[in-house]
């Protein structure tokens, strides 16, 4: 290439960095996407980008997490919540999920509150209206507190965000979650309703395929999502299951 091009290259690539750079927020960058002068600058960036949007928005909106907007998206495209209904939020810590759906119920229909109940290893500072438990869900005591606080009432809607915190080996960090989604399945078995719902966040590798087969067995319909504030490069997705059969298949 000859050297006046490459400088002619150089010199665009520049500008339309400097653009992107520029006081660029979440759509200047995916307007730039659409850009070819600095598409490989915005395709490397986009990410970061809607990361540090999501961050902002919630920052703005009062809300204590950007997985708020996960959720957002998951409940309002399959309708999940209904007034009065009683939740329970496994991993909920640092408590955006609650926030989100406390705030939810109460809109939907202030004089049916509902219950939120909310479980974290981590603390987590008190939000109005959630009822919130300390304690790691894989320990039997932690279960049972969760179980007297339900005092026999099943439960509308499972919702579980739980994430271990991750070493960086598949190897150790998969059979990690998959335990937590196991035990997060069986509080489902045991405490949702018939014909309630269980939403899940899960990580695609070993067990993955035969865990949501077994939602399959337990519930009338599951599919899996991908929110679109989920980052794309992380295999997180969400199992939403709904319809829990009085039976399993
Ligand atoms: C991605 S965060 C949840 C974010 C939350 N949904 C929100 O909107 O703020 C995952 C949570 O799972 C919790 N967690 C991981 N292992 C747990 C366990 N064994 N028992 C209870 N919570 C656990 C972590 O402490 C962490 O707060």
């Amino acid at each position: 290439m000859g050297e006046r091009v490459m400088a002619k290259k150089g010199k665009r690539k520049m500008a339309a960095v400097a653009t992107c750079r520029k006081g660029a927020n979440f759509l200047d960058l995916l307007a730039c996407r659409f850009n070819n002068r600095c598409m490989q600058y915005t395709l490397r960036n986009i990410p970061k980008a809607v990361d540090r949007a999501l961050r902002k928005k919630a920052k703005a909106e009062g809300m204590r997490s950007r997985a708020v907007y996960k959720l957002e998206e998951l409940v309002a495209r399959d309708r999940l919540l209904k007034p009065g209904m009683t939740v329970v939020d496994l991993g909920a810590a640092p408590g955006g999920w609650s926030q989100w759906i406390r705030q939810e119920l109460d809109r939907i229909d202030a004089s049916r509150p509902g219950r939120v109940i909310a479980l974290d290893i981590l603390e987590m500072p008190p939000l109005a209206g959630v009822e919130f438990l300390h304690g790691d869900f894989r320990e039997d005591e932690v279960l049972s507190s969760l179980e007297t606080a339900l005092d026999g009432k099943s439960v509308d809607l499972v919702l579980s965000d739980m994430a271990p915190n991750k070493s960086g080996m598949d190897s150790v960090d998969q059979p990690r979650v998959m335990y937590l989604a196991e035990l997060a399945m069986d509080f489902a078995d045991g405490h949702l309703r018939p014909g309630g719902a269980f939403l899940i966040k899960l990580f695609h590798g070993v067990g993955f395929d035969d865990y949501v087969r077994e939602l399959r067995r337990r519930y009338d319909r599951v599919v899996i999502r991908k929110p679109s504030a989920s980052r794309q490069r992380s295999p997180e997705v969400y199992a939403l299951a709904q319809g829990k059969r009085l039976q399993m298949k």
